[in-house]
């Protein structure tokens, strides 16, 4: 896969006018990008689609979670709109309702194992039993078998992971930090190329390419770590 291809730069961007400029800053130095509840719900949705049809992939990351029949139909309409990833929280009900509504449209699913601001404390005091490893090894396990194409994961989780899920499933890691960028509120992060050495296919990265002085300069100081990394 070409290095470029590999970086997903999250336009977490409050308006589509915000993101068209981000998006017309990048130009051929980003090919991938991924699209949150901030921009979605501020009409990101079409934005995705203009993208699309510019011939730019897009993930959405709307970490959908509900009854399975509400999840497989808001599936079904993210495949139409012609989406590469979607993401899903890692639960097995909500996996297998997200694979089955996809169907052959090319649309591949994320699973969402543990967020990477989330550490052992904040697992207990959301009730959890488990701590932030022995969660992440039981949810990969049950997003494999529930057919999901592939993980969201922190970085330093991946080489594990890919032990636990095979050669088979997309491994994409945000709380990617270039050496002496600002960790803002990530708890797990890395550099890109230990990312990318540690296994990781896709590396997401938010305000370190879109809070820059210099957007693009970032991202091609980012795909030339990857290239450079040694997977
Ligand atoms: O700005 P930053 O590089 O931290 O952005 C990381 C992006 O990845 C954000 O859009 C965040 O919502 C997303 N994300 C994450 N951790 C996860 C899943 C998604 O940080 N486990």
């Amino acid at each position: 896969m070409d290095a470029r291809e590999r970086l997903i730069v999250a336009l977490d961007l409050p308006s589509v006018k915000a993101a068209e400029s981000m998006v017309s800053k990048l130009g051929e130095s980003a090919s991938f990008y991924k699209i949150g509840y901030q921009l979605a719900y501020a009409g990101g949705l079409s934005f995705a689609a203009g993208l699309i049809a510019a011939g730019k992939k897009v993930f959405l990351d709307l970490k959908l979670h509900d009854i399975g029949n509400t999840v497989g139909k808001g599936v079904e309409s993210v495949a139409q709109l012609g989406a590469t990833f979607l993401t899903v929280h890692a639960y097995p009900q909500t996996i297998k309702a997200a694979v089955a509504a996809k169907s052959n449209s090319g649309l591949k699913i994320l699973a969402v194992t543990v967020l990477t601001s989330y550490d052992d404390s904040d697992l207990f005091e959301a009730g959890y039993k488990l701590g932030v490893n022995a969660l992440v090894t039981q949810r990969a396990a049950q997003a494999r078998a529930a057919g999901a194409d592939g993980l969201v994961c922190s970085a330093e989780e991946a080489a594990n992971l890919r032990k636990i899920v095979g050669p088979g499933m997309a491994l994409v890691t945000p709380g990617i930090r270039p050496a002496g960028s600002s960790r803002d509120d990530q708890k797990r992060i890395m550099t890109p190329a230990k990312a990318i050495a540690a296994g990781a296919d896709y590396l997401v990265v938010g305000r370190p390419i879109v809070e820059a002085a210099d957007p693009k300069a970032a991202a091609d100081a980012i795909v030339t770590e990857i290239k450079q990394a040694k997977s």
